[in-house]
């Protein structure tokens, strides 16, 4: 009999798209016995198959693939375009041209399924929402686990009707992107061991995820009802990830004191360490996804060396990455016994 449960390690390494997230992390941890997890959002189907290839390229270890799941929504240019003002004088000061007009992009998300259906992963992780039952009738009909992220009990209701296999109770405390399923929603912040205790009792293991630091939040996790823990601030500073020279530097840099949820970067609610960025433009960035995150991305690319400009996506346990090989990292965070 298929059991989703028995794919999960005590440490799951998170998806982290963007550039963290590379073949070399998601295969040193699933070899390290975690279970690495992909990323999928911004790659271009034919690249998710050749990362995937790369992958098993390096281990013969079970490992997951992560998509971002679509919603489009009215865009709303005059907010678009009034942040793009507000952004110009930044973007001036590093030669960044920013776009007008931003088509909404649902990144390939069906094309991007078929190819996990196709090249039978060990599991899918589905993150902004829930797709449609078929999708998850199909996995489970290849025998791919699926897990869905979530950030309350209503989202985690949802997404066991329509057949997930796995839960992942994102907390508030995660780095990156808060998960919760609409755009427009106002994020309920839960703290992940209170979390946990809500979405107990829906049939279905459940993975926690947020603010990990060691492995005493590692056991708290586990004793909280967390069948693993989602790990991914504590991966970004590994030689396998793919992180920024200048964020992997500011997650050790002790003139970074905090970090907060903003939408400033991508119109997305998702945690960072605070820079000047953050503090200037939280208040004002608009809810308009994924077109703020196009808008931004000529001023991040323009000033990836500079802290205090990019976002510096990290959880509240950022002061626990180490700059040590991944499997390292599995270790240390792996409850003795
Ligand atoms: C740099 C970065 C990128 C992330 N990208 C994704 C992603 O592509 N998909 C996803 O489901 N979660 C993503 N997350 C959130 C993680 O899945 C997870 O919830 C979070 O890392 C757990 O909290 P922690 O960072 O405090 O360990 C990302 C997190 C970080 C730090």
């Amino acid at each position: 009999m298929f059991d989703p449960a028995s794919l999960l390690a005590p440490i799951v390494g998170a998806p982290m798209a963007g550039g963290p997230s590379t073949p070399e992390l998601t295969a040193a941890i699933s070899d390290a016995g975690g279970f690495g997890i992909l990323a999928g959002a911004y790659l271009s189907p034919a690249q998710l198959r050749e990362q995937i290839a790369a992958v098993r390229s390096r281990t013969g270890a079970p490992f997951g693939v992560n998509l971002f799941v679509p919603e489009e929504i009215p865009f709303d240019a005059e907010s678009f375009l009034r942040f793009r003002d507000e952004l110009l004088p930044l973007a001036a000061r590093f030669g960044a041209t920013l776009p007008q007009n931003i088509c909404y992009s649902d990144d390939a998300f069906e094309a991007k399924t078929q190819v996990l259906l196709d090249e039978g992963v060990h599991a899918v992780s589905f993150t902004f929402g829930v797709p449609a039952p078929e999708v998850f009738a199909a996995c489970t009909a290849r025998g791919i686990a699926t897990i869905t992220t979530v950030t309350d009990r209503l989202e985690a209701e949802i997404a066991v009707a329509a057949g997930t296999a796995v839960l992942c109770a994102q907390g508030v405390e995660a780095g990156g992107h808060r998960s919760t399923f609409h755009i427009l929603d106002d994020d309920r912040e839960t703290p992940v061991l209170e979390l946990l205790g809500r979405t107990a009792g829906l049939g279905v293991p459940v993975i926690g995820a947020g603010g990990i630091g060691s492995v005493t939040d590692v056991q708290a996790m586990l004793d909280a009802g967390a069948v693993a823990a989602q790990v991914g601030t504590l991966f970004l500073r590994t030689p396998e990830a793919g992180t920024r020279a200048a964020h992997r530097a500011a997650l050790a840099d002790p003139r970074f004191t905090e970090t907060r949820t903003t939408r400033a970067y991508s119109g997305r609610p998702a945690r960072a360490l605070v820079n000047d960025y953050v503090r200037r433009y939280s208040r004002t960035a608009p809810p308009v996804y994924p077109q703020i995150n196009g808008l931004t991305g000529p001023l991040r690319q323009a000033a990836a060396d500079d802290p205090q400009v990019i976002n510096l996506w990290a959880g509240t346990g950022w002061r626990g990455a180490q700059a040590a090989p991944a499997a390292q990292v599995v270790a240390a965070l792996t409850p003795p016994g």
